[in-house]
């Protein structure tokens, strides 16, 4: 019975011992959830209340060191033919904008003011905008295409600033064949609503067209980048709040009548505003009916009986200003300080003008870049980092009207050295959240592999700059890149290249994009010593291709690019694409579930 009773006692010591234990481990584990719960809550707490208070704070103070690189007489053979080359570019760039300016021609602009008594595109925008300059998207876009010049692309895009606020515009140009979209107008639309949806942006459409341009009805509709995105892309904006409002200032017909119907707000024009899917001739012979296009589709119908529109306007001024005051109501708050903030900023200690002349003609006429960084950045200051490494490529901060920037720019070739140092300094913004700029102009060729020791260096090069692009695709911060030189090969990628999706992509008019420089053609081609002659013939014509192909103008046609700005312009550009890209900081409905306004 002892044995018994003893035998008892144990198991009953040991099953309380146990419950003890848990009871005990479970109370630690309890407090210790707690604790990191309330750490993990107060730190959000605290980083909340620092985003808040983040607007009332002031920047750091910096005082990065002067670059000092005035320009010197070793420079001046080299800069004289920049300068010449700059003007033959500043030339062209003259003569493309005043081709585009005129849009479709005197015919089309006397039909378009007289007969359909219709404000021209630009007068549109300067009563919709703000007065102050706006930031232009790709106005050559549409030149010099296989199927002819079409100005503009047929269509207007920018960002523009209504009642202070940084908004993208679409605007038809109907004097371009009646506003129909070409394969060129559709890629330049959905780019614009890109940059809207990267930078959160609120999307105004003027709509004045006619639809799908018909010949070229099969590179317009079937395929995934064309005319439906526009559609799509609106419906997922909307949902994601991103505004969208439309302005029915001419023809919506076809495809155009879903612009106005899938924006969350529609104006429309008495008696020149019009949407239905088929017009009065379409109507006329399907069912031998006459009926006007006011009475088919115009403002009043779509006011008052389909709903299609929220505002009647009488005129085209009433209708901007009317969608001034749907701006409004927009749920931002802008910072009150950037007047006084823009007139405490420093200059650059150069003038803006002498880019021109460090504007490479091409990669034997290159400056240290330097000298271009010290005339983009305030008071010509830049703090460099690893100054003595890797010198082929030049990093550092700088701030660019009161914005702190990263800067990346080519200054040779990206050796192995080079790439390692720009993935560690593309890391380093990302991880302090500083939007970086890359300042391109990369090597001619590609790298031949001749001997063992150069395809080790070759393959080492190769890693290196794999690692730079991974750092560059992966960076979450904003990206703006300027070739002010050559885009070629990989190393255009690891600065930044159109593939690495930068929020916006300017070229200087003396930029050449090509997979290799004009002139270095035979890297591209094997050395056979037997065809020697027909090699050569077959290189002095892939260089003319190359030449003919490359230009800044060529590019900005097909909309590769967001427009060639001029040198003396960057440090403006860069100041207004900062600020656009800063202003969803201050957008304040943002965190409700995503869903898309649906008219009806
Ligand atoms: N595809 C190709 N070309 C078109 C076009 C289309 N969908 N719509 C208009 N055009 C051309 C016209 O042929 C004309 O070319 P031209 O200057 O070389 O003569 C030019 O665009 C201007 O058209 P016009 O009709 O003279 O101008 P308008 O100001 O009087 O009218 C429209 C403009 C858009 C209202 C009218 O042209 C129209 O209703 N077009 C048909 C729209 C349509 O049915 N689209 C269906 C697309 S799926």
């Amino acid at each position: 019975l002892n044995k018994c009773m003893s035998f008892f006692y144990t198991v009953l010591c040991l099953h309380l011992f146990l419950y003890n234990l848990f009871i005990y481990s479970f109370t630690v584990f309890k407090f210790l959830v707690c604790t990191h719960l309330a750490i993990k809550h107060r730190w959000h707490c605290s980083v909340r209340s620092m985003s808040s208070a983040v607007r009332k704070r002031r920047a750091l103070p910096s005082a990065f060191p002067v670059l000092d690189q005035p320009l010197k007489p070793i420079h001046q053979h080299v800069y004289e033919a920049n300068l010449r080359n700059s003007s033959a570019c500043l030339k062209k760039y003259t003569e493309f904008s005043e081709k585009v300016r005129k849009g479709g021609g005197e015919n089309a602009i006397a039909r378009h003011t007289q007969r359909n008594r219709k404000l021209l595109v630009r007068d549109r925008l300067r009563l919709l905008l703000d007065d102050e300059d706006f930031l232009e998207l790709s106005p050559f876009a549409g030149l010099g295409l296989p199927y002819g010049d079409i100005p503009s692309a047929g269509c207007l895009t920018g960002i523009g600033r209504i009642n202070g606020l940084w908004c993208v515009f679409i605007a038809n140009d109907a004097t371009v064949k009646g506003g129909t979209a070409y394969p060129i107008t559709v890629k330049k639309q959905l780019r614009a609503q890109e940059i809207a949806i990267q930078n959160r942006l609120p999307c105004v459409y003027l709509v004045d067209s006619g639809g799908a341009f018909l010949p070229l009805q099969s590179e317009i509709f079937p395929d995934k980048n064309q005319g439906g995105r526009t559609f799509y892309n609106e419906a997922i904006m909307s949902a994601m709040k991103i505004p969208q409002v439309s302005v029915v200032c001419g023809s919506c017909t076809a495809g155009g009548a879903y612009v106005p119907t899938m924006a969350e707000e529609a104006v429309m024009v008495h008696r020149i505003g019009t949407i239905f899917l088929g017009g009065p001739p379409l109507v006329k012979a399907a069912t031998g009916e006459e009926v006007t296009p006011e009475d088919l589709g115009g403002a009043t119908l779509h006011a008052e009986v389909s709903g299609c529109v929220d505002h009647f306007a009488w005129e085209e001024k009433e209708a901007f200003a009317s969608t001034r005051n749907i701006i409004s109501t927009l749920n931002f708050q802008l910072p009150e300080e950037e007047e006084t903030k823009r007139k405490a900023e420093e200059e650059p200690l150069y003038s803006s003008e002498e880019l021109l002349g460090l504007a490479p003609k091409d990669y034997n006429y290159t400056i240290d870049v330097k000298l271009v960084v010290s005339r983009l950045t305030d008071g010509s200051r830049f703090q460099e980092f690893k100054a003595r490494y890797g010198t082929t490529l030049v990093t550092g901060f700088a701030k660019i009207h009161g914005h702190l920037v990263g800067i990346v720019a080519n200054n040779g070739e990206l050796s192995y050295e080079a790439a390692l140092k720009g993935s560690h300094f593309v890391q380093l913004c990302d991880q302090r959240d500083i939007p970086l700029l890359f300042l391109q102009n990369t090597a001619p060729s590609a790298a031949r592999t001749l001997n063992t020791k150069q395809a080790e260096i070759n393959t080492n090069r190769l890693k290196a700059q794999g690692s730079m692009m991974s750092a560059v695709a992966c960076a979450s911060v904003p990206k703006i890149t300027v070739v002010i030189g050559g885009c070629h090969g990989a190393d255009s990628y690891a600065l930044c290249g159109r593939a690495f999706e930068p929020n916006f992509l300017f070229l200087w008019p003396n930029a050449r994009v090509s997979v290799t420089a004009p002139g270095h053609a035979g890297s591209l081609l094997l050395p056979d010593g037997e065809q020697e002659e027909e090699q050569k013939k077959q290189e002095e014509k892939l260089n003319r291709r190359l030449k003919e192909e490359s230009s800044a103008f060529f590019s900005s046609g097909r909309l590769w690019d967001d427009g060639v700005i001029l040198p003396q312009d960057t440090r403006k550009v860069l100041r207004d694409s900062l600020e656009i890209i800063k202003q969803q900081q201050y957008q304040l409905s943002t965190e409700k579930a995503p869903s898309a306004v649906l008219r009806i």
